[in-house]
This record gives C-alpha cells, sequence and structure tokens, in this order.
C-alpha cells in the first residue's frame, strides 16, 4: 500500500521551524516557505520546502498527490486546555449572565461548576463518550490535532475516574490525540460543604486517595488545580500539586482568573507546565513567567463569553518574554467554543497579539506546554504530519475572518480527518 502523499502548492506554507518553545525576539517567526510542500511518509513529514524542490525527490514520485492551490498550510493546532467530557451546555445560566449576573454569583447559588457535576454524575458513560466523540470531530474542522483535556466535573472517585478513563479510551478510539490531565481539585464538591473541615476532607480524598489511583492506572500525565476565589487556595492548591509531583503528575494551574491568589508564584515555583488564564497577574508575575519555563496559557474565549472587559496581558507577558500559549478552555460555563480560529481572532483584537504571534502561541509554545514539542506543533523533517490547511491567502487572514470556518483540510499523522 502507498502510504506516502505529497502535498504541494500552499501559497504559504508555515513550518514554525526552529527550536524549542518561541519567546522574546523568536516569537513572531513562523518559517514561512511560499509556494512550500510536505512529503509525508508512514504518519511522519519526509522533506519539507519549495515545491520545486520537494516533487524532485525520487520518493515524491511515488507518493499519492495533493495540491492544495495556493492555500495555507499550517502545523494543526494544539489545543493545550480543554473540559472536553461534560454531560450538557449550560445555556441557562447563559441567559442569566446576559441579565447581569456574575459567574461567581451564579456559582455561589449551586449552578456554575456544580450543576455541571450534577449533570455528569448523572450522565452515563456512553452518553459522555457519544458527546464527546461529536465534539472532537468539530475540533478537527477547525483543524486542531490535538487536544489537553481535564477531569473535574465529576468531583467523586468514580466519576473523575469515569471521565479519564474516557480521555485513554476515545484517545484510542479516533484521531485527536488526547493529553489527560487529572482536575480533581476544580471545587470543593457539594458532599463536602456543610462542614468546616469538609475541604481538608476532600483535598485529603485527593491527595491520599486518588491521584495514587489515577497515577497507578496511567489515567494522566498532569495535575491542575483551580486556584482561586470560591475554589482553592494558594496552599490547599500546593498540597494537591505536591502530592501530584510525588505521582509523577507535572502540575498545571488555573491562575489569576476571577482574583490574585498568587497561584503563578506557585506554578513557577513548582516548575509547572503551565499557568492558565492570568487577567490578574500583577508585575512581578509576568517577570516570574518571563524568567521560567512555565508556559503561560492565555484562553481569552472565557472573557469573550462572560463579557468582562479585563483581558489577560497578553502584550506585557509576551514583550517581557514569556512562553505564551493560547486555547480554547472549551468547557460549559466560560468558553463553549472548540475554534481555535476564534481564539485567534480574539488573541488580535481583544490581546493585541500579531497574527504571526498568535499562530505560534497555538501550535508549538502550547505543544511545548504538553511536553510534545519534539513531535507536533511545528512542520519538520521526521515530526507527525499533523497539519491544517486553511480557504485562505495569506496566514494573516485566518484570525481576520471571524466567526466562520476557513479551514478547508485537516491531517492527522498523514491522514485526512476533516475535509470542507
Ligand atoms: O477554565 N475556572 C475554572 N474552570 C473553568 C470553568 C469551569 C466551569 O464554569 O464549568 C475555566 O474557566
Ligand atoms: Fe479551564
Amino acid at each position: 500500500m502507498n502510504d506516502s502523499l505529497l502535498i504541494t502548492g500552499a501559497s504559504q506554507l508555515l513550518t514554525l521551524r526552529g527550536r524549542g518553545p518561541r519567546r522574546g525576539n523568536s516569537f513572531s517567526q513562523l518559517g514561512i516557505v511560499n509556494d512550500g510542500a510536505v512529503l509525508v511518509r508512514d504518519g511522519l513529514i519526509a522533506a519539507v520546502g519549495p515545491t520545486a524542490k520537494v516533487e524532485k525527490l525520487a520518493a515524491a514520485r511515488k507518493a499519492e498527490k495533493l495540491d492544495v492551490a495556493g492555500r495555507i498550510v499550517l502545523p494543526g493546532f494544539v489545543d493545550s486546555h480543554t473540559h472536553l467530557i461534560h454531560a450538557a451546555s449550560r445555556a441557562e445560566e447563559y441567559e442569566l449572565k446576559i441579565q447581569g449576573a456574575s459567574y461567581e454569583e451564579i456559582a455561589s447559588k449551586g449552578g456554575g461548576i456544580l450543576n455541571s457535576v450534577k449533570k455528569l454524575r448523572a450522565a452515563t458513560s456512553s452518553q459522555l463518550k457519544r458527546r464527546a466523540r461529536a465534539t472532537l470531530e468539530i475540533f478537527a474542522a477547525h483543524g486542531t490535532t490535538t487536544i489537553e483535556a481535564k477531569s473535574g466535573y465529576g468531583l467523586d472517585v468514580a466519576s473523575e475516574l469515569k471521565i479519564l478513563s474516557l480521555h485513554k479510551e476515545l484517545s484510542a478510539a479516533q484521531p485527536i490525540e488526547i493529553v489527560s490531565t487529572f482536575l480533581g481539585a476544580h471545587v470543593v464538591p457539594l458532599e463536602f460543604r456543610g462542614k468546616s473541615n469538609g475541604p481538608d476532607e476532600y483535598i485529603k480524598l485527593l491527595t491520599d486517595w486518588l491521584i495514587p489511583e489515577v497515577s497507578t492506572n496511567g489515567l494522566a500525565e498532569y495535575c491542575d488545580v483551580f486556584c482561586d476565589r470560591g475554589a482553592f487556595s494558594r496552599a490547599q492548591s500546593k498540597q494537591v500539586l505536591a502530592a501530584g509531583l510525588r505521582h509523577k503528575l507535572r502540575p498545571r494551574l488555573h491562575a489569576e482568573q476571577l482574583s490574585r491568589t498568587g497561584a503563578t508564584q506557585l506554578a513557577v515555583e513548582l516548575g509547572a507546565a503551565s499557568c492558565d488564564h492570568l487577567e490578574q497577574v500583577n508585575a512581578a508575575d509576568i517577570r516570574a513567567l518571563a524568567k521560567s519555563d512555565t508556559v503561560a496559557a492565555l484562553l481569552p474565549g472565557c472573557d469573550f463569553h462572560l463579557g468582562l472587559k479585563e483581558y489577560a496581558p497578553a502584550r506585557k507577558l509576551i514583550d517581557a518574554g514569556a512562553i505564551v500559549a493560547l486555547a480554547t478552555d472549551y468547557n460549559p460555563g466560560t468558553s463553549p467554543t472548540m475554534s481555535m480560529p476564534m481564539i485567534l481572532s480574539l488573541a488580535c483584537t481583544q490581546l493585541r497579539m500579531t497574527p504571526a504571534e498568535a499562530i505560534t502561541a497555538a501550535t508549538i509554545n502550547a505543544a511545548y506546554s504538553l511536553g510534545r514539542h519534539k513531535r507536533i506543533g511545528s512542520l519538520e523533517v521526521s515530526k507527525q504530519a499533523d497539519l491544517a490547511v486553511f480557504e485562505v491567502e495569506d496566514y494573516r487572514e485566518i484570525p481576520y475572518y471571524f466567526g466562520v470556518n476557513t479551514c478547508w483540510l485537516t491531517l492527522k499523522g498523514g491522514h485526512v480527518i476533516y475535509a470542507a
């Protein structure tokens, strides 16, 4: 069987070639090849460069051909922050928010995350799986080829394990790779809220029972905590993340979204893979991130959906030298979108990132935050052939058009997983 494919005729081929994550001067370097081609063999990139050169290779002559006729080719998007598995939308809260209720007011009345917990606990594994599979197809249709997914709507042993097992099952059953994160510390579940030592007891359940169980069964690579007002304090977060580290789960953190808690400093101190949200960071937090290898993952979909005016200070983070990534934060409460192109549009207009910076943040930097930058996130020889083709004439038009999907083709490991 012929397992090689020659893609030619990209008016701009964005390779994102170069070493490691991008910060400082290298942030905007997309490594563009005009009239570019990619030769794929056994799912990996065998050659990449100008069409005239690549098509002359002996291996290219035998390959199946695909001419993208002047469209734009780039690495498939890597979405480093999603809450993939949940049972239903929270459209009922969307209306309350429009009428003026804040996210925290809704949560304090039993809505918010607890609303999704109630719905998830009532759902069967096959219902959750069906919904997630349909969702993953939408991710692929917008050019995404790898996602991170967090648990966190179960908040009891059986339900959290049910979600994490689904990450594993789904990753094997369909083309998008799923990187699993344990977020048992999303909020304190209702049954632990009545008494004063309830939160401590819940943390003990996480550190002494669930984290070891998750680690032993290989159900997650990362451990996350929602460190914020109404969720977990910095000290509580440290307890959970330290237990994760003892069991080989690397930290990620929901940090400084609604209030400044010092979570960013904690993330840097623990060598977290990423520190996400960051709307409320201060100058010292920005300096700490700039000096560290912890990725600052920005999630502008949340502020857009919640109608908040205060977006994360992306310009300051980039200009200070931080490794910035972008993600959808796909979830039913604050960011119901699977569209990375929409996130790029928000990054450009609201975060004042350039289109080139936004693409870097959604590919190679996001791959780095998931520890996969040697395999995905750029189009270079021997990397996985994960790529997205957009029906535009200039890469800047990917964020420029908003609310419409210009993705034309998505390939994962050299196989077509979406075609417009
Ligand atoms: O990333 N902030 C905490 N977690 C999610 C929202 C969860 C929800 O409201 O369901 C977030 O914004
Ligand atoms: Fe989140």
